[in-house]
């Protein structure tokens, strides 16, 4: 059933996960912070409806609304160069070919040859590729950061299990079609009829400064740009009062989703309340 968008609304509707697992069964390969598996009930019905001959997702991270929407044609960006190396050999259908453990002297060894691998200039190749898979998984809540000379330095993240995998080639025909580039969102060259999907990082209420560097003048930002394109729009953020206002006088529509996790550090249980914004989608 098609969730309701409703402009006035103000209460968040809640997608049970049974809906997301039963449904959506090409899971992500990477762990990323804010993916958006969950929204896939609500978005699934939106693309649809608008039939649209390409996906353009500008802030992509994990991959999971184009891997759940499936579309044949795609435009998919991250302005991370080491998640859409990763992709790009998906799309070729990568092989990794050195031992997976999760193992805490194997992680140190592994991050430093990563870590060669982008001072050599190899940031590009397959190896890198797989060597980024395997810090994802295993790494501190599949966090990816680096410090000030450019090295990642996220530490073993202790997970009791992990399952790997070495062998990606089911993902070389869903790909096939879909074109990977890590830039600024702004340079993304959009056709007139895309369907773009956007989730850029969430905006922090009430500060100027966000810690991935993402501000109030970037979401900003984020705003003009959809508001200027032809096609149908899906914005996703935090519901915080100015994005709603924000969204809301650009003439988007919006609805409220109830995400199914917390983000508050404070101890508030109360579920985060996220917001789509609509334009050019009937
Ligand atoms: C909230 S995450 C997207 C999560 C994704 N929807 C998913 O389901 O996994 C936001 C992403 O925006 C990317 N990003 C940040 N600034 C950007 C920029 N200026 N242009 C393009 N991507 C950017 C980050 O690297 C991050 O992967």
């Amino acid at each position: 059933m098609p969730l309701p968008i409703d402009s006035v609304a103000t209460e968040a509707v809640a997608i049970p996960t049974r809906r997301v697992r039963d449904r959506f069964e090409f899971k992500p390969p990477l762990k990323w912070a804010g993916g958006k598996r969950w929204q896939l009930p609500a978005l699934e019905p939106l693309w649809a409806k608008v039939d649209a001959a390409r996906l353009v997702e500008p802030f992509c991270g994990g991959l999971s609304v184009t891997l759940g929407l499936r579309p044949r044609r795609a435009l998919v960006n991250d302005i991370n160069p080491h998640v859409i190396n990763f992709y790009r050999w998906l799309k070729r259908g990568l092989t990794i070919d050195f031992a997976l453990e999760n193992d805490q002297r194997r992680y140190y060894q592994y991050r430093n040859r990563f870590n060669d691998l982008l001072g050599d200039g190899r940031a590009h190749t397959s190896e890198a590729a797989g060597l980024f898979y395997y810090l994802n998984r295993t790494g501190y809540n599949g966090l990816c950061r680096f410090n000030s000379s450019g090295g990642f330095n996220v530490p073993f993240g202790k997970y009791k299990a992990i399952s790997y995998r070495m062998h990606f080639s089911e993902y070389e025909s869903i790909l096939s079609e879909w074109e990977f580039t890590s830039a600024d969102f702004e340079q993304i060259d959009l056709e007139a009829d895309d369907f773009v999907y956007a989730d850029p990082p969430y905006d922090v209420d009430f500060t100027q400064y966000s810690k991935g560097g993402f501000d109030w003048n970037e979401q900003q930002r984020v705003a003009e740009w959809l508001s200027n394109h032809k096609g149908p729009v899906v914005l996703s953020n935090q519901a915080t009062p100015r994005i709603v206002k924000l969204y809301r006088s650009l003439g988007f529509r919006l609805s409220f989703l109830e995400a199914p996790r917390r983000i508050s550090c404070t101890g508030d249980r109360t579920p985060a309340r996220e917001v789509l914004a609509l334009r050019n989608i009937a």
